[in-house]
């Protein structure tokens, strides 16, 4: 297992690590692991079985049987929980929260760690997340960390949404935005926080293909 390659890309919501991270995977031809959606899909899961977000013993026995499938079509990754495709309806900001707050419990981030682990196979993997660099993979070759402000964030986020057609206020973004940062990075257990050996790369002012370019020349030797 650990022989097999690792590039973690760490970071806040918006920073645009899930994009960077799908961009690098296919240009590696690694797979890859988005984390926050495995999050997701657990509060998710608890919100179907009616399962209060803050029950650490019930969330971690969900999380261990989690039934939970990925799959890329065309490109972008399909989620089915329990048979159902919850692809959509695990991208709204409303299912971040939740995510976010199953995720400050312990008993689940250890639920799920296995499972993360799974995702390790040849000939290699990207991952995008929280604690990818610091926890879950804290031996991978290549280590990134990539934030932004909180208002560049939002706004990026406004316009995804726009793009899909729907409506939101941009003032209210910034604070959801920035209250997540602060739950996931005060967290106890595996804060939101660069590894000590990771690239830190500030997108504010940065594109996505300069992103892009600076992660692909941290892995040369991969290639
Ligand atoms: O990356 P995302 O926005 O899809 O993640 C949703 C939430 O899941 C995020 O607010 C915190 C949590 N999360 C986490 O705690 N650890 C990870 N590795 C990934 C996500």
């Amino acid at each position: 297992m650990a022989d097999i390659q690792v590039l973690t890309i760490d970071g806040p919501s918006g920073s645009g690590k899930g994009t960077v991270a799908q961009l690098i995977a296919k240009d590696l031809g690694w797979h890859y692991l988005d984390s926050g959606a495995i999050y997701r899909v657990l509060a998710q899961a608890a919100i179907k079985h009616s399962v209060d977000l803050a029950d650490e013993q019930k969330l971690a026995v969900i999380a261990q049987d989690l039934d939970i499938v990925f799959s890329l079509a065309d490109n972008s990754l399909k989620v089915m929980l329990e048979g159902e495709d919850v692809t959509t309806l695990i991208r709204s900001e409303k299912a971040g929260n939740a995510a976010s707050k199953v995720a400050v419990l312990p008993a689940v981030r250890s639920a799920l760690l296995e499972r993360q682990h799974a995702f390790r196979q040849l000939p290699g993997l990207v991952t995008d997340g929280r604690d990818m660099g610091t926890v879950v993979f804290p031996d991978a070759a290549y280590k990134v960390f990539l934030t932004a402000s909180a208002e560049v964030r939002a706004d990026r986020r406004y316009k995804q949404l726009k793009e899909k057609g729907i409506e939101s206020n941009l003032s209210d973004l910034v604070i959801e935005i920035s209250e997540r940062d602060i739950r996931d990075s005060e967290r106890t257990v595996a804060p939101l926080k660069p590894a000590d050996d990771a690239l830190i790369l500030d997108s504010t002012a940065m594109g996505i293909d300069t992103v892009f370019e600076r992660v692909r020349a941290l892995c040369a030797d991969a290639y």
